[in-house]
């Protein structure tokens, strides 16, 4: 039995005083035993959200991969490590596309969180380009194949893998649910053809991508799709209480 995780992804937005106030509406909501509620939120704010909050889980939304050193702007697994954070998003598309990020220095991140004792929400999914071109299958098992390279099984199984479509993040235009959970489908076979029956079994999937209040709970009864990475409705308080109520 797997435990649903459900994650907001603030992205760049808010600051200390409103996450004070998200976490103070919110964090009493996020009370569940059968699923754990999270949100990932900017460095500058993760000191407040870990300073309030009881029952939700808080995320980085990015790391380095190298402990200290010349990386102007960086911040390290250790400097997570010492806050307390227990989770760490990373190779989000944003980050992909904008930043650089790629499998090679995703899959470094991945190794030096897991060894630190941070659980990585590692994200794949494909562009519109290579939806439409019928390659979402081929690009989710590469990055999976570069991203994932040299764990192991047991690491991999305590991970959580987000299916993120870049088509259908912020644009309202969320994937159907067929669609969510057939890639979702393939995250957790590709992860069987690395890593084997137990890993694949035990490893937390995400669908991300335009989920909100109302197309929540359909996600969430697929068999393969443990859960979900919201950005946009994840922002606003009463939306994401709405989300928790119902998955709980
Ligand atoms: O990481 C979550 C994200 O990229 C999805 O964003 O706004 O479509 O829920 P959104």
């Amino acid at each position: 039995m797997r435990k649903p995780i459900i994650v907001g992804n603030w992205k760049m937005n808010k600051n200390n005083a409103e996450t004070k106030a998200f976490f103070e509406a919110v964090d009493g909501v996020a009370a569940s035993e059968n699923a754990t509620y999270g949100i990932g939120c900017p460095f500058t704010d993760l000191r407040t959200a870990l300073d309030h909050a009881k029952n939700l889980v808080v995320a980085a939304e990015n790391c380095h991969f190298e402990d200290s050193g010349a990386f102007t702007g960086e911040v390290s697994v250790p400097m997570l490590e010492e806050m307390g954070v227990k989770y760490c998003i990373i190779g989000h598309s944003e980050r992909r596309e904008m930043f650089g990020d790629t499998d090679e220095t995703v899959n470094k991140k991945a190794k030096r969180l897991i060894k630190a004792g941070i659980t990585p929400i590692l994200c794949v999914g494909e562009t519109e380009a290579d939806y439409d071109a019928g390659n979402s299958e081929k690009v989710i098992r590469e990055e999976l194949a570069g991203s994932l390279a040299d764990l192991c099984p047991k690491c991999v199984g305590e991970m959580v893998i987000a299916y993120e479509p870049i088509w259908a993040i912020g644009t309202g235009k969320s994937a159907s649910v067929e669609i969510a959970e057939n890639c979702c489908k393939i995250v957790r076979d590709q992860v069987k053809v690395m890593y084997g029956e137990e890993a694949a079994e035990k490893v937390r999937i995400q669908y991300g991508g335009s989920v909100k209040p109302n197309n929540i709970v359909e996600y969430m009864a697929q068999p393969d799709i443990d859960g979900a990475l919201i950005g946009g409705a994840s922002l606003k308080e009463d939306s994401f209480t709405e989300i928790i109520e119902k998955t709980k």
